[in-house]
């Protein structure tokens, strides 16, 4: 079968670090993919090109999957953000993100496993910021029928295919009456109307906040609106070990961006301590991807030899620094790679 063509996009700060070391992994486990570099955030400012090039965007709709690092955001002023972009642009409406306890990684918790799923295109995010006087800002939350139903109806279907139990919408109904109450209307209809057998549940965010961190075992999927889905994600990476530790996708009808949740940590970048196992874990989500839609055994296959290969070098205590340890970015792929090596690869 011919290699399966992926745009990479390094992004910016630990991104090149941690996409590097990515590749590195998924060619030393034998995944049959070829990547197209393009770039997106300050490296493509850097570039001489625009923050978000056209030619980036068309490699996505050409390639159809596209593996990204972090990309920065200049805080309070400046160009919006390159993620929220793409993610309009693409209409990839569905962020999902799994977070579950690692082997051989130790928190308050060893009982986690559950998976957020977000709306990734409107709410706050929506970008409509006015300045009414010069005194007064407003930002307007924006809520369609049409993308409520359409995360909703993803969530339980997604449930519904990996055999999860509940879903638990996360809202503040009581106080945005039509936005989140819109939102919250279009999970019980799609509910009572098409998956009457996954349970339901409504909770008030704050409340769910509270009880996250006190038994994240309570949770299964999570459904939220696009920003309280970015905050509850890193709230949960906290409870697994932190970001360096949780992947994610942004899925579109036809096209899939895979990231993790974390940002380009400038606080660390350029120094080669970035955990790449968030971004090598969102890559394994892209090989599954890629072998559901595509028919292709031979990323599974790949996937799983990394999955396998990090699930043991964690459980022998190879941990990055985030995670407790001592090894930095290159120390934990060569660990990764021995151990696909040993497997046979
Ligand atoms: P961040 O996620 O970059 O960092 C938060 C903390 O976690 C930092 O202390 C960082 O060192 C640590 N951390 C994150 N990833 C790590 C990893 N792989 N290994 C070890 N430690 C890790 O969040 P922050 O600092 O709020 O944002 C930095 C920039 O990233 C901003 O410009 C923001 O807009 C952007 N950002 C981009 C995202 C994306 O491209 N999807 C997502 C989140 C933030
Ligand atoms: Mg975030």
């Amino acid at each position: 079968m011919n290699p399966f063509e992926v745009v990479l996009i390094p992004g910016d700060g630990i991104g090149p670090e941690v996409t590097d070391a990515a590749s590195r992994i998924l060619e030393a486990a034998g995944a049959p993919l070829v990547f197209q570099v393009h770039h997106a955030g300050l490296s493509a400012l850097e570039q001489g090109q625009e923050v978000l090039p056209e030619s980036t965007v068309d490699a996505i709709r050409h390639c159809g999957v596209a593996l990204k690092g972090p990309c920065t955001t200049p805080v309070g002023d400046g160009f919006t953000s390159v993620n929220v972009q793409l993610r309009q642009r693409l209409n990839l409406f569905a962020a999902v993100r799994p977070v579950r306890n690692l082997m051989g990684v130790s928190t308050r918790f060893d009982d986690v496993d559950l998976v957020i799923v977000r709306e990734n295109t409107e709410g706050l995010y929506s970008g409509v910021e006015n300045q009414v006087t010069p005194d007064v800002v407003m930002s307007m939350k924006v809520a369609t029928e049409t993308a409520c139903e359409r995360i909703a109806r993803w969530g339980f279907r997604f449930a519904t295919r990996r055999d999860r139990k509940k879903i638990t919408v996360f809202h503040k109904a009581n106080i945005m009456k039509l936005t989140d109450g819109l939102f919250l209307r279009c999970a019980r209809q799609v509910h009572q109307d098409e998956y009457p057998n996954i349970e339901f549940e409504e909770v008030i965010i704050d409340a769910g906040c509270m009880k996250l961190v006190q038994d994240p075992s309570q949770f299964d999927v999570l459904l939220l609106e696009n920003l309280y889905g970015d905050v509850v994600s890193d709230l949960c990476a906290g409870l697994v070990g932190g970001l360096g530790v949780v992947p994610g996708a942004n899925i579109g009808e036809d096209l899939a961006v895979f990231e993790a949740v974390h940002g380009s940590a400038p606080d660390i970048a350029g120094q080669g301590v970035a955990n790449p196992l968030a971004v090598t874990m969102s890559s394994v989500m892209m090989l599954n991807h890629i072998a559901d839609t595509r028919e292709n055994l031979a990323c599974r296959e790949a996937g799983d030899r990394i999955k396998h290969a990090y699930n043991l070098a964690l459980n022998e205590g190879c941990l990055t620094r985030d995670l407790g340890g001592d090894l930095d970015t290159s120390q934990f792929v060569a660990a990764l790679i021995d151990r696909m090596e040993a497997q046979g690869t």
